[in-house]
């Protein structure tokens, strides 16, 4: 069992006036995979190199499988490491930079060579077992490091942004493939991104940090649905959720020009609020219909097909503030910018928010 449990982490560097990491608290459950999200310089990577032992907290305890490990050395902590850049060494090949942690334990050498071949196969390097890194690709070399780091058997598999240095293509085929290996292997895991789509792709739990926080933990189709709060929102989905500012008064809504009854749980409510809803609940239809009546009436900005949607830039002129939505619609839609459209949010998929903390005012 490798369940690790961290309590109240606090730190802050030699010279720094911010927390680096202020008051962490998760747990990650034996097999899961949680990944740490947010954006550069939110803590992600502190929080990870206190796992790892290459820091330690000024305040706050470390468990991994009940044991105690918050002031122990990485060595003692049998757990492996991924990084961003690509940690092997030049003048090794392939077969001993992954045996290299192995060798390190003294295992027996027909012991390694077997671990060695798994680990290569898994990770389509057994043609290359023979190279220098220096003969192979950035994709390859990366390979060369998850290997190595499975091959340990740890109970705890730590990962830092271990495909941001991939390109595009590349990091999409590899994340897909990392995610079954981890899964096959069902190594507690703990992964850092500031890549949302890589974070909602890979966690069974995403953690979304801010300025040495957790703003929200939750599984991945909770975090994009229901934001704890605008920057959540802002941060997860590609577009980012639209944020309208609203009003409640005398139990009705307004927004975009537009009244409408306030949700039960909004009810008592009276002033300003946030409205949150994502490009693909916002119905669209009626280019040009300026004599329409239904939904709110927008105008196209920009038209940008994606191939499998056409997302749309539009701004709503009426109160309580203009505003621009994004709009996610068939890739059949043909508007073109300087067309009105007409605009329908459906109500089940709006979010609110309070206007001054910018917290989701749950039901
Ligand atoms: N070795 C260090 N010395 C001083 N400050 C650091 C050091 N490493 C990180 N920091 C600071 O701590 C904060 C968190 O950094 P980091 O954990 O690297 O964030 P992330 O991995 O999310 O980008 C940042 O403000 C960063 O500048
Ligand atoms: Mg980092």
């Amino acid at each position: 069992m490798a369940e690790i449990r961290m309590e109240g982490l606090v730190k802050t560097y030699p010279g720094g006036t911010e927390r680096a990491t202020d008051d962490v608290s998760l747990d990650v459950a034996d097999g899961e995979f949680v990944v740490l999200l947010g954006p550069s310089g939110c803590g992600k990577t502190t929080l990870l190199r206190m796992l790892a032992g290459l820091e330690f907290p000024d305040a706050g305890k470390i468990t991994i499988g009940g044991e105690d490990v918050t002031y122990r050395a990485p060595q003692d902590r049998n757990l492996s490491m991924v990084f961003q850049s690509y940690a092997v060494f030049p003048h090794r090949t392939v077969r001993a930079n992954i045996g290299f942690g192995l060798a390190m334990r003294k295992v027996p050498a027909a012991q390694i060579a077997q671990k060695v071949a798994w680990a290569a196969e898994l990770l389509q390097l057994t043609p290359y077992l023979d190279r220098y890194p220096a003969k192979l690709s950035g994709g390859q070399r990366q390979r060369v490091a998850v290997a190595r780091a499975i091959v340990m058997d740890a109970d705890v598999l730590l990962m830092d942004e271990p495909l941001s240095n991939l390109d595009a293509l590349l990091r999409l085929s590899f994340r897909a493939e990392l995610k079954k290996i981890v899964q096959d292997l069902g190594t507690t895991t703990v992964y850092v991104t500031h890549d949302q789509g890589e974070a909602l792709s890979l966690g069974d739990r995403v953690a979304v940090m801010r300025t040495g926080r957790i703003v929200q933990l939750g599984d991945p189709l909770e975090v994009y649905d229901r934001p704890a709060d605008t920057f959540v929102g802002g941060f997860l989905g590609s577009p980012p959720m639209n944020f309208l500012p609203a009003t409640v008064h005398d139990g009705q809504l307004s927004v975009a020009g537009h009244a409408r009854p306030a949700p039960a749980h909004l009810q008592g409510h009276s002033g300003d609020l946030v409205v949150g809803v994502r490009a693909e609940h916002i119905g669209i239809s009626g280019i040009n219909d300026t004599d329409g009546t239904n939904g709110i009436e927008a105008r196209v900005d920009v038209v940008e097909p994606t191939g499998s949607a056409v997302l749309l830039t539009t701004s709503v002129g009426a109160g309580p503030g203009p505003a621009v939505l994004k709009v996610s619609a068939p890739p059949t839609f043909r508007a073109r910018p300087g067309d009105t459209v007409r605009l329908d949010l459906a109500p089940d998929a709006l979010r609110y928010y309070d206007a001054e903390t910018q917290l989701a005012l749950e039901p």
